[in-house]
C-alpha cells in the first residue's frame, strides 16, 4: 500500500480530490465508488470547488456509494442518499440518473443486494473508491467479522458504530442497528482504493489495518491484498506508523522523480 503523510485535514482533502479528479479527466465517463461521513467533507468540498472554479465535469461519470443505513427513507436527513445530495451532489452537475447509493427500504433485500452489485458490473466496475475507516477498522459497514470475500449484504451494526454514529442523531436510540453495505469484495474489485484518515483517534487502527496482519476482525486490513490502494492520512493519524519514516521519504524520491 501506498502511504501518504498530510501535515492536516485540509490538505489531506486536497490530495485526495488529486486523485479523484484525474480519473474524472482521463476517464470522463468514468465509475466513482463514493463514502459517507466525516472524513470525505473536505474532499467534496474540494471537488465542488474544482467543479466549479476549474470546470471539473461530471456529466458523464456513474457514482455508487458504499452504504445507507436500512430502515432510513432517501428523504430522512440521516440517510446517506441524503448526506451525499447535501455534501456533493447538488453542488456538481452529476446526473441524477447515474447515482448509486443502495436502498434503506427495499422490501427484499437480498434482490435489492445482488442488484447492486449487478449495477456495478454493468457500469463496468469502480474506477475509484473512496474509503474512510472506523473506529473499529471497518471499511463501509463491514464491521469485525465480516468476511473478507463479502459482497452487497445486510448487517447488524456494532455497538461501537452506533455510538461513534449517534453524535450525527438526535440520540443514540435513533440510530439504525441495521445497513446495507457492500461488501470487502465488492471494495477490493476497484481498480483503485482511496482510503483517507485523519485525526489521532484513528492512529493506531490505521497502523494496525496498514502493517499488522491481514484479519476479518479489522476488514481495512483487506486492502493490503489490494494492488493499487493509496491511503492519505494527516499527521496526527500517522503517528503509531512503524514505518512513518519510510512512506515520508518514499513519497519524496517520487515527487523528485515526477519533477524530472
Ligand atoms: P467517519 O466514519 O468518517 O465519520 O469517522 C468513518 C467510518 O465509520 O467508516
Amino acid at each position: 500500500m501506498r502511504v501518504i503523510i498530510e501535515q492536516d485535514y485540509d490538505s489531506m482533502s486536497k490530495k485526495a480530490a488529486g486523485f479523484v479528479a484525474e480519473i474524472v479527466r482521463n476517464k470522463p465517463d468514468c465509475v466513482l465508488g463514493l463514502a459517507t461521513g466525516s472524513t470525505p467533507i473536505g474532499l467534496y468540498k474540494e471537488l465542488i470547488r474544482m467543479h466549479k472554479e476549474e470546470g471539473l465535469d461530471f456529466a458523464r461519470v456513474t457514482t455508487f456509494n458504499l452504504d445507507e443505513y436500512y430502515g432510513l427513507a432517501p428523504a430522512h436527513d440521516q440517510s446517506y442518499h441524503y448526506f451525499m445530495h447535501d455534501n456533493l451532489f447538488n453542488y456538481i452537475n452529476v446526473l441524477p440518473a447515474k447515482i448509486n447509493v443502495p436502498s434503506g427500504t427495499a422490501p427484499d433485500v437480498n434482490g435489492a443486494c445482488a442488484h447492486y452489485e449487478e449495477m456495478i458490473e454493468e457500469a463496468g466496475g469502480i474506477d475509484i473508491q473512496v474509503l474512510g475507516i472506523g473506529g473499529d477498522g471497518h471499511i463501509a459497514f463491514n464491521e469485525p467479522g465480516s468476511s473478507l470475500a463479502s459482497r452487497t449484504h445486510l448487517v447488524t451494526l456494532d455497538e461501537g458504530t452506533i455510538k461513534d454514529n449517534a453524535r450525527f442523531f438526535e440520540k443514540e436510540e435513533d440510530v439504525p442497528h441495521l445497513a446495507i453495505t457492500m461488501g470487502v469484495g465488492t471494495s477490493l474489485e476497484a481498480q483503485k482504493c482511496l482510503v483517507l484518515v485523519n485525526g489521532a483517534k484513528k492512529a493506531n487502527i490505521i497502523a494496525e489495518a496498514v502493517e499488522g496482519p491481514i484479519t476479518s476482525q479489522i476488514t481495512s486490513s483487506a486492502l493490503q491484498m489490494h494492488p493499487d490502494t493509496v491511503v492519505i492520512v494527516d499527521e496526527e493519524a500517522s503517528t503509531a506508523f512503524k514505518r512513518r519514516e519510510f512512506y515520508l521519504h518514499s513519497e519524496k524520491i517520487l515527487a523528485e522523480l515526477l519533477k524530472k
